[in-house]
């Protein structure tokens, strides 16, 4: 079997990587995002494979996008957080790549990054929830990545958590992305801060008491550090996440729940409040055997391993 490139388009950087079958990175280059144009994204895309071309024979390229794919894996249709709009980046691709391109949604590839080589790669079944900028969803049911039959099986980011709550950008009030996400920790946690200044001390310190200036990193580090209003902002994030948890196990009950995504480097700070609501809103089923919630082990490469390893199949 061959090497493949991977290609993670996020919001903030480009990742491209070579990869081989065995999930290694042989080596990736990181560019990035231009903005909102996907013209100037196909161009950072082309000089990435021929740059990665140019040092290692591939037989494909995979791509994840943060966005709804149609059935087709050629279209990028709708992005809740990106300004595209029908984009049809594989056609864009192929006039300047002469390999075989698959285009395929961001969490999915994680999804099937962790169930190829990471934390459920003991499971036939997994659920996972990449916890970020939004909040993205991926299922492998007994061995097969779900697409459902519009490509977009899996948005977890768009079920409800609050009715009549925060609009979201994909037009409903009250989505899990926007109780959930890591924009969501940082809103809890300005929130918080501007309202009860003598709480977060730290978290203030570090944005040079600057309420505007909180970031999620910031957040994560005055959380580690026992600030209170971040403690509580991780609290808050962790239980939104363990609702939606213990519904997905309603719905599918598999085998493992994965938690990725940026924010999933806060660890315990997550994992905990959300393993807690999970417990306790199962109770009865929780008596009995039900998946465990475990942070995902692929780090930020999953999406270049699973968009290369999608690619090759
Ligand atoms: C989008 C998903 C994407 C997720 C994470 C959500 O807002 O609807 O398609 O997977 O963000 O990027
Ligand atoms: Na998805
Ligand atoms: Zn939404």
């Amino acid at each position: 079997m061959s090497r493949t490139i991977g290609i993670d388009i996020g919001g903030t950087k480009v990742l491209a990587g070579v990869v081989d079958p065995e999930g290694e990175v042989v080596t990736s280059r990181l560019r990035s995002t231009p903005a909102a144009d996907v013209v100037a994204i196909r161009d950072v895309i082309v000089e990435s494979v021929a740059e990665l071309r140019a040092e290692y024979e591939v037989s494909a390229v995979g791509i994840g996008a943060a966005g709804w794919i149609d059935s087709s894996r050629s279209t990028v249709q709708f992005a809740p957080n990106l300004a595209w709009r029908d984009e049809p980046l594989r056609d864009l691709l192929a006039a300047h790549i002469d390999l075989p391109i698959v285009v395929e949604n961001d969490a999915n590839v994680a999804a099937w990054a962790e169930f190829q080589y990471g934390a459920a790669r003991d499971a036939d079944s997994a659920a996972l929830f990449t916890v970020g900028t939004g909040i993205g969803g991926g299922i492998v049911l007994n061995g097969d990545l779900v697409r459902g039959s519009h490509g977009i099986a899996a948005e977890f980011g768009h079920t409800l958590a609050v009715p009549d709550g925060t609009e979201c950008g994909c037009g409903r009030h009250g989505c899990l992305e926007q109780y959930a996400s890591g924009n969501a920790l940082v809103r809890f946690a300005k929130e918080a801060a501007a309202g009860n200044p003598s709480e977060a001390t730290l978290l203030l310190k570090s944005a040079d008491g600057e309420v505007d200036d909180i970031d999620g990193p910031m957040v994560t580090e005055a959380a580690r550090a026992g600030d209170p209003v971040s403690v509580a902002a991780f609290v808050k994030v962790g239980g939104y996440l363990g609702e939606a948890l213990a519904d997905m196990v309603q719905l599918l009950d598999p085998d493992i729940l994965v938690i990725g995504g940026g924010v999933i480097n806060a660890g315990e700070l997550l994992l905990a409040p959300a393993r807690q609501r999970y417990r306790a809103v199962l109770h009865a089923r929780s008596r009995l055997p039900v998946a465990e919630i475990v942070a995902a082990q692929m780090g930020p490469q999953a999406g270049i391993i699973g968009a290369a390893d999608l690619a090759r199949r």
